[in-house]
Order: structure tokens, then sequence, then C-alpha cells
């Protein structure tokens, strides 16, 4: 026997019920964010390295640690896209859709690759939903962005007692620096009781230390200088403006100090929904912030934005622990069969004529016995079956079965189209 293969280690196969949920999650998205305005974007799967290292910021564990970087047979440095917001960027640079204080809702929706340890909820290529607003300076966008988010999950069937919103700010160009500083001071003064890791990021990204996972660092950090004592007073202005929209529109949140997230180019708002059930650590089932240089840093004109991403893996696995049962087919479904071989250019036939009339049609098509048509029936979930058989054939129509109460019943072709759709 010739050897075979499995998908590479952190990745999976979306099939059956993660692929029908995959789908479920797009079709939301399309419904919820086109309510908001948003057009559909697709960037490539790969951009030059660059993009990526200039946009996402060296420091970060993404960069350093999680890109899929290769050169390719021109001698150029690609990297697999790791999050879709640097892409998105680039392409509305590109574009010039910004230009001019031109404005700009883009969502998409697709894979992205991280070099990351795979467990639970977390893989080295994952789906990801988002939506950037380009062009938004107003703290009413943040607040937007973030009732969108919240919209979108509800819409998933995922109920408001399991998820908890955290926002924060980070600060900006203005009053980030000197904060950064402080947080790293406050890492060397206490380097002996944190981790190695949490130690070194005194000098790389000091603020990356808040993220850290271990007990011990977690206690450290939870005593070092807090962002919402450092922030200049713009800052701070917006921070109240997005609070206050939030509050007006009656959502609940809880302001987290400790919420840098993972990647350089946020500035003011940042925010992440939480469950607490069904994933472990990776918990994290969207998030997203502000990021007002992205664009100068990307080689573009200054343009605020602001946007979110949510990972579908997790999503999926946040369904489940909640029992929302994504396997189940609503669709009516039809299966036309015949009672011989005589009758299978009618069977084929008319299931034509049924798919061109919208219904979804199927068919055997290998010769199986009556039988084992129902059988397929069955499994397919169709809830009336229609046999051709010598008799209807004769008498110039079908015999329809009610697949849920049994009940049978002749009927001819012009009345079958009114009396599946009733
Ligand atoms: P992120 O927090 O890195 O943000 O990723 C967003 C979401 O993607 C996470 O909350 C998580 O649900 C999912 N995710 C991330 N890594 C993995 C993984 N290895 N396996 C499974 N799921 C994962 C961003 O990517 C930003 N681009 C979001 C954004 C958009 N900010 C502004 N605009």
């Amino acid at each position: 026997m010739t050897q075979s293969y499995n998908a590479p280690k952190g990745t999976a196969d979306l099939l059956g019920a993660s692929a029908r949920g995959w789908d479920f999650l797009q079709q939301t998205a399309r419904e919820v964010f086109g309510r908001y305005g948003y057009e559909s974007i697709y960037t490539p799967i790969f951009e030059q390295t660059e993009v990526f290292t200039r946009g996402i910021g060296e420091a970060t564990d993404v960069v350093g640690k999680e890109m899929y970087t290769f050169e390719d047979r021109g001698g150029r440095s690609v990297t697999l896209r790791p999050e879709n917001t640097a892409g998105v960027v680039r392409a509305a640079i590109q574009a010039r859709l910004t230009d001019n204080g031109a404005q700009a809702k883009l969502y998409y929706a697709g894979p992205q690759f991280r070099y990351e340890r795979p467990q639970k909820g977390r893989q080295r290529q994952f789906y990801q939903i988002g939506a950037e607003a380009l062009g938004q300076t107003s703290p009413l966008a943040d607040a937007e962005m973030i009732l969108m988010l919240w919209e979108y999950f509800t819409a998933l069937g995922l109920s408001k007692r399991s998820m908890r919103l955290l926002v924060n700010s980070m600060g900006d160009d203005v009053c980030r620096p000197a904060y950064r500083e402080s947080v790293a001071s406050f890492i060397r003064e206490h380097s002996s009781e944190l981790c190695e890791d949490c130690a070194r990021r005194a000098d790389t990204n000091p603020l990356r230390a808040f993220d850290c996972k271990k007990p011990e660092c977690r206690a450290v950090m939870d005593k070092a200088p807090r962002i919402s004592d450092a922030l200049c007073a713009d800052c701070q202005q917006h921070n109240d403006a997005v609070l206050r929209t939030l509050d007006a529109a009656g959502i609940k949140y809880e302001i987290d100090p400790k919420l840098v997230r993972g990647l350089d180019y946020y500035t003011r708002t940042v925010f992440e929904v939480q469950v607490d059930h069904g994933l472990g650590s990776q918990n994290a089932i969207g998030g997203g912030g502000r990021y007002d240089g992205l664009f100068q840093d990307l080689g573009g004109k200054e343009t605020p934005s602001i946007g979110f991403a949510v990972g579908a893996e997790r999503i999926l696995l946040a369904l489940e622990a909640e029992d929302v049962d994504l396997t189940k087919n609503d669709d009516l479904i039809v299966y036309v069969a015949a009672a011989g071989d005589e009758q299978r250019d009618a069977v084929f036939a008319l299931a034509m004529e049924l798919r061109g009339r919208g219904l979804i049609t199927l068919s055997d098509l290998q010769n199986r016995s009556l039988k084992s048509q129902f059988k397929q029936a069955d499994k397919a979930g169709a809830r009336y079956v229609l046999i051709i058989g010598e008799e209807e054939q004769q008498r110039g129509g079908v015999t329809i079965r009610n697949m849920e109460n049994k009940e049978e019943r002749f009927v001819t072709p012009g009345s079958i189209i009114k009396m599946l759709t009733k």
C-alpha cells in the first residue's frame, strides 16, 4: 500500500459540522456587518514580509517567533499572513481608498498562519473574520465597532452571560513612550520575581509582560503602573467618550488596564471578548482596537482607523460548549427515487427540473435499489421522496412520500412545486 497523509500539525480540515459552522459564521457576518455598511475585501494570503514586520512590529511574538516566512523562487522574502489588518491597510493605500479623507468599511474572512504551539483553540492555520473601519477619528467609531462585534457574537447564538467584554486604552505617541518606560523600570526593579521572558521584555517590549500567563508574573504585574493613570488629555477624553457611548448603548464591559494585545500597531482603544467555558487558556474569541499610525508605518498618509478580528475555531468551540447545534440542516431537501431501471431517465430529468425551480434536489446516480435510495434520502435528511415507478409513469405523475409522517399520495408534475413549497 502507498503511504497516506495527514493534515500538517496545527492545521485541520473543515468538513461536516466544522465546514457548516464556518459557512454559518461567514453568512452571519455578511448579514450583521452588512447592516453597518461593510463591504468585502480579499487580500493575498501572502505578502511581502515587510508588510508584517513594519505593520505588526519587530518586537512582537507574532513577528519574532510565529511567522511563516520564506524566500520565493525569485528570491523575494514573503510571509503567509499571520493576520489580515496589515494586508487590508496595504491594499487600501495601494488602491488609494482613503485619499482626500475618504472612509472605507471593509470586512474579510479567511485563513491566517502563525507558527504557534498547537492546543485546543490554537492552530497554525486558523480562520478569522474581521472588520476594519478606515479613516475614522471619532470615538463613536470605536463604540460602533465594539457594539457590532457584540451584536455579531449574540447573533451567532452565544449568550451574553457567557461572554466578557474587556476594554482599555493603550495611549498614543504622546503618552505611551513615557508609560512604556515606567513599565520597563518596574520590570527591572522586579526582574528577580519574574520569569526570564518577562525580565527580558524590559528592553524589548515591556507591555507584553502584562500578557504572561504565569501566576508569579501576573501577581507582580498586577502592581505595575497602570496606563489609565498615564493617559494624556486627548487620549483620556477619547476614552471617556467611548465609554460614555457604550454606557448609553447599555452594553456591559470591564475596564482591564492589563489588556495590551499582542500587536504593536494599536493606539488608544483596545478591546477583547473572552468566554468563560469551553476554551481553557485560549479564551479570547475576538479582539481589536484602534490603529491610528498603521497607514504611516506602511508608507501611507495618516489615516486613523479601527477594527477587530474573531477566531472561527474558538467561536465554534464556544458555541459547542453552549450546546448550540450547528449540525442540523433545516433546508428543504427533496429526493427523487426510481422504482426500477426503466425510470432512471425520468428521475434524472425531474431532478434537473426541480433544481431549475430552486429546490435542493438529490437523486441516485449509481443504479441503487429502491430500498437503498430510501436509505440515502434518509441520511441526507430529505423531507420528501418523489417516487417514479411504472404506474406513476403511466399516469403521468409521481408518488410523493412525506418522510416525517410517512404519508404517500399521487401528484401530477404540475402540482409538485406548489405542494413542496407549501
Ligand atoms: P488577534 O487578537 O491576534 O488580533 O486575533 C484575533 C482573534 O483570532 C483572536 O481573538 C483569536 O480568537 C483568533 N486567533 C488568533 N490566533 C489564533 C490561533 N493561533 N489559533 C486560533 N485562533 C487564533 C488580530 O489578528 C488583529 N488583526 C485584530 C484587529 C483587526 N485589530 C484591528 N483590526
